[in-house]
């Protein structure tokens, strides 16, 4: 890319102009992400992740011995890679099945502390469909999706009874989530090797050991980062593909160009 620094960039008002607005729609693109509470409602589903394998966000292989889950994509901040919820501890319980019928209302309401290591991608239905325009079929924004089974949890962890209920697997499950510090409460923070990034990855993982949500421990969008819209096959779906480039390219001049602001105003008194 041409950089933007000659006296021509400075000659053009209507070259800047054109940059500011992609920026503010870049911008608005990227607070496409759920902005979600530290405590609420989710669903939970679960899916199979062998042991050992290295999911989105980077953790390492020894975090596949505890209890992990994927996030709802427009909840995890990234359509690729790593995103902000990346290592964030969620302590989930059990309320009560979704699909079954009757509801099936555990007596005792099992609890689990999970590390998000992975992304669940966003698809037009599906549990992990919600985006800030609408939640999932359960009317939730963020669903879990936990890896189960798992070595680290008992295999009746989820209840059932197939004699009563007809079901051995209920599915989907109404959950209430809080976020909580992984150190102590994740089972995996007395583990030194399941704790944080795998290294041969390089820049493309981000697993913190006790993210915060403070921007000085907690992952950024590796989507953002990189101009990745947030869906990429939507934006293509509804013909865009074309500003959807534009998107990528013009990223890294934004930042230069918010830097360059401040200069351009004093080289040029005149108005936009
Ligand atoms: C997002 O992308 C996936 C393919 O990666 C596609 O199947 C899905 O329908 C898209 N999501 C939405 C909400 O359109
Ligand atoms: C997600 O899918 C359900 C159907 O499974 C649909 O009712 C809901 O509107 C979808 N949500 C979004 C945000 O597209
Ligand atoms: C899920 O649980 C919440 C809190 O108990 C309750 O308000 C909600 O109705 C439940 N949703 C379903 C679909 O069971
Ligand atoms: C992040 O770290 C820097 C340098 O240690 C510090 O000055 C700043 O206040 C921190 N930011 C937050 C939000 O804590």
């Amino acid at each position: 890319m041409a950089t933007p620094m000659g006296p021509s960039f400075f000659s053009s008002h209507r070259y800047v102009f054109i940059v500011i607005l992609s920026c503010l729609v870049s911008t608005a693109q990227a607070t496409q992400w759920i902005d979600y509470p530290s405590s609420g409602v989710a669903t939970m589903t679960h899916y199979t992740l062998p042991n050992d394998y290295i999911a989105s966000c980077g953790c390492t292989a020894d975090s596949t011995h505890y209890p992990t889950a994927a996030l709802n994509q427009m909840a995890f901040g990234s359509s690729t890679a790593y995103g902000p919820s990346c290592g964030r501890c969620f302590k989930l319980t059990l309320l009560n099945t979704f699909l079954s019928d009757p509801p099936f209302f555990p007596p005792q309401q099992k609890s689990i502390v999970v590390k998000v290591t992975d992304l669940c991608p966003l698809s037009k239905t599906g549990w992990c469909n919600a985006t800030t325009s609408g939640p999932n079929a359960a009317g939730n924004y963020l669903n879990f999706d936990l890896a189960f089974p798992s070595s680290s949890i008992p295999d009746d962890f989820f209840p059932s009874d197939q004699a009563l209920y007809g079901y051995t697997d209920f599915g989907v499950w109404n959950v209430s989530y809080q976020t909580v510090d992984c150190k102590p409460n994740w089972a995996g923070s007395k583990s030194a090797a399941a704790l944080g990034s795998v290294v041969d990855l390089g820049d493309s993982v981000c697993c913190p050991v006790n993210p915060t949500g403070n921007v000085n421990n907690t992952c950024p969008s590796f989507s953002d980062d990189n101009g990745i819209p947030p869906n990429t096959s939507t934006t293509a779906g509804s013909g865009e593909s074309g500003s959807s480039s534009l998107h990528s390219s013009l990223w890294p001049l934004c930042g230069t160009l918010l830097l360059l602001l401040p200069v351009y105003a004093s080289f040029s008194p005149s108005s936009l």
